[in-house]
């Protein structure tokens, strides 16, 4: 029988997490779990309802409404993955625009949203046999982990890519554009101050910039596998 494990994925944005996560995850017969997808739902959640407006986030109206707001994963058997869902809707789509990644990371930074994510990413670990992927998997959601990765490219190299697949999406932005909130989206997201990105100290660092998809699945598919069997 094999053993059951925990495999945090986290690093900046747009390093190609989410594609190789559930790669792995498929691989290993695991669930995969995109807590990025959890945090852009609840600001979704926040611009449907005119807490986000114009220019600002109204932070405590957003405190007060999230017991309002249920996040559930749904299998999405034209995919094979799971699709976001808030309050039943599914919001798979809408939660990658750029407006929404305009504001994620503010939204990240209120520890309220966090402690109430955090508690539902630590129940979906109960069984182990999962690959979740975010900032804080391997320092904060499940420091005990047992194999933590993080995972880092140039700024322009995932600027490049985010704008490849949003353009693919039928987004109308520029390069430009992307780079700056790719840029924005670090200053925050290592600066907040609570749970900020940073590397735990056991996680093995993959830098992608010029490594090829298949050489990164495979070095992660022997990193797993020696713990598993
Ligand atoms: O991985 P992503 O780009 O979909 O994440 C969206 C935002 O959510 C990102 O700016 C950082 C934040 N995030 C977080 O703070 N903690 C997580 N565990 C996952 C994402």
């Amino acid at each position: 029988m094999s053993t059951k494990i925990i495999i945090a994925i986290d690093g900046h944005s747009s390093t190609g997490k989410s594609t190789v996560a559930k790669q792995l995850a498929k691989h290993l017969g695991y669930t995969y779990v995109d807590t990025g997808a959890m945090y852009r739902s609840v600001t979704w959640y926040a611009i449907q309802h005119e807490i986000i407006s114009a220019n600002e986030l109204d932070v405590e109206l957003l405190i007060k409404s999230l017991p309002k707001i249920t996040l559930r994963f749904k299998l999405n058997t034209e995919t094979g993955y799971a699709d976001a869902h808030i309050n039943g809707e599914n919001v798979e789509k809408e939660i990658r625009s750029l407006k929404v990644s305009g504001w994620v990371s503010k939204v990240a930074a209120i520890s309220e949203v966090r402690k109430k994510l955090v508690e539902q990413q630590q129940q979906m670990g109960k069984e182990k046999a999962l690959v979740m992927d975010g900032r804080d998997i391997g320092t904060v959601v499940f420091p005990d982990a047992e194999l933590k990765i993080f995972m880092t490219a140039s700024p322009e190299e995932r600027a490049n890519r985010r704008f490849l697949e949003m353009i693919a999406n039928g987004e109308q932005v520029s390069y430009d554009e992307v780079l700056q909130n790719v840029k924005e989206r670090d200053y925050i997201d290592t600066t907040r101050q609570d749970s900020p990105l940073i590397k735990a100290e056991d996680a093995i660092v993959i830098d992608n910039s010029t490594m090829s998809k298949e050489t990164q699945f495979k070095k992660l598919v022997a990193l797993a596998e020696n713990l598993i069997n």
